[in-house]
């Protein structure tokens, strides 16, 4: 490989797209985020890098949860809107149905087959991104999407965000933590 020094930039190879839900004074907002990760396993949690003039960041603040929606790649239209508008200028709560679990103030969007209720563990303050540590408090994932108790990620057909555009899951090229043990010494 010939590699050339791009200079510094949030790069990351492929995201997933989501929906960061959060109620803002009572009232649904859901926006797309793709800076958004797993950040611990015991206890559970996951993180999302959201800018701070960012109106879910309002709510988030307010009740101190928010929700990760995993939408499926028939809902494209819909994510990619939720990241064009602001809550600030437009109501975006009617554009899922809304539902809450066990958190009450983390609106989960019904359409989405996965959703995370998180409770904010902290916020690390980045400079333009305020990077928000949540504990899982619960996984709400649609019945026919699940195998072997997980969701499955063919049949939640999740979308990836990379290169600013939108794409699907490919094929499985092979099993994680099994793939390395037909590794051998060069
Ligand atoms: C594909 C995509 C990914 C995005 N990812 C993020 C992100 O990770 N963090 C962020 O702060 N904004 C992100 N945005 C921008 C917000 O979604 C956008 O500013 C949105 O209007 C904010 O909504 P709100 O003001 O109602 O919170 C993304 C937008 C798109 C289209």
């Amino acid at each position: 490989m010939d590699k050339i020094a791009l200079g510094p930039m949030p790069y990351m190879s492929v995201m997933p797209a989501l929906l960061v839900g959060a109620n803002v004074k009572g009232k649904p907002n859901y926006m797309t985020a793709a800076w958004a990760t797993v950040a611990c396993m015991a206890p559970p949690m996951v993180c999302v890098a959201l800018n701070k003039a960012r109106f879910t960041v309002k709510g988030i603040e307010e009740n101190k949860t928010f929700s990760l929606n995993v939408p499926m790649a028939n809902h494209v239209v819909e994510t990619d809107h939720c990241g064009l508008v602001s809550g600030a200028q437009e109501d975006k709560s009617g554009i899922f149905t809304t539902v809450y679990g066990k958190l009450k103030t983390a609106p989960l969007a019904a359409e989405c087959p996965v959703n995370i209720e998180c409770r904010v563990f902290s916020s690390v303050d980045c400079g333009s991104h305020l990077l928000y540590v949540g504990e899982v408090a619960e996984i709400h994932a649609d019945r026919s999407c699940i195998v072997d108790g997980r969701p499955d990620t063919g049949k939640c057909d999740p979308i990836v965000y990379a290169q600013s555009a939108y794409w699907r899951v490919g094929k499985q090229i092979d099993k994680a933590f099994s793939a390395g043990k037909k590794y051998r010494k060069k």
